[in-house]
């Protein structure tokens, strides 16, 4: 497979076109951005942290039964994807309160919720990824509702499994956001699963191991990207 032009530039990650229509070939990037690309800059080594931790996920995701973008690892920075039309609405599922849901609803960080709560958001950074519901989806043609309810029940199933597995070592899952994609008219699991899209806690110590260490300025971010790495596949 060989690396063609250049489809696509994003914050973390940039897309090559292949010579199959059907596949593309992406390069995670070093940059690092928070609160909508107000605050910028490099964690070193998170580009093949992300790639090799988000192909380790989508792997077993899929010996679970999820269908998601990845075919294969290129290299520790680049991995082969089938070429998707991503859905504009980022699906946050929660299970402790952190972060955005936190201050909206009131509840102190680290309050244990009594069921999953999914959220949608549209992926629109000129507007600052608003949270957004089922009406302003049907409204600005985002989705069916039938590609809407399976989102939600994927992203539901996806947190169930991550739960579990992340458990046995030693890494409660606080909440997390995915992208899905449309493949051959099928939603597909789509964008990555990494410390920069999800919030993990230390089991024992609640430490952060995510991307909220360069959020808050907390440091050693790519220790915390890198153990996670270690607790997943005992690479360093
Ligand atoms: O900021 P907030 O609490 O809404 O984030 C919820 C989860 O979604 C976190 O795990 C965060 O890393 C992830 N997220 C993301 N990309 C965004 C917004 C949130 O990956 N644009």
């Amino acid at each position: 497979m060989e690396k063609l032009e250049q489809l696509y530039e994003g914050k973390a990650k940039k897309i090559y076109k292949t010579e199959d229509p059907d596949v593309v070939w992406l390069e995670y990037k070093d940059d690092a951005t928070a609160f909508n690309g107000l605050k910028k800059g490099t964690i070193e080594g998170k580009g093949s942290l992300n790639n090799l931790i988000s192909a380790h996920f989508f792997q077993m995701l899929e010996e679970k039964g999820i269908t998601t973008h990845f075919v294969k690892l290129i290299n520790d920075r680049e991995m082969l994807c089938k070429d998707v039309k991503i859905v504009l609405v980022e699906v946050v599922t929660r299970n402790i309160a952190a972060g955005s849901l936190a201050k909206r609803i009131g509840y102190e960080e680290g309050t244990v919720l009594p069921l999953p709560i999914v959220e949608f958001y549209y992926k629109d950074d000129e507007l600052g990824d608003p949270l957004i519901n089922n009406y302003h989806i049907k409204i600005l043609d985002l989705a069916t509702p039938e590609q809407l309810a399976k989102m939600e029940e994927m992203a539901l199933k996806i947190n169930e499994i991550l739960v579990g597995y992340l458990k046995d070592k030693r890494v409660t899952l606080v909440d997390f956001k995915l992208e899905f994609g449309i493949h051959k008219g099928e939603i597909i699991l789509a964008d990555e699963i990494s410390p920069d899209t999800c919030r993990f806690w230390d089991a024992d110590t609640k430490e952060k191991l995510d991307k909220d260490r360069f959020r808050r300025d907390l440091g050693n971010v790519e220790d915390a990207y890198k153990e996670i790495l270690k607790r997943l596949t005992g690479q360093n």
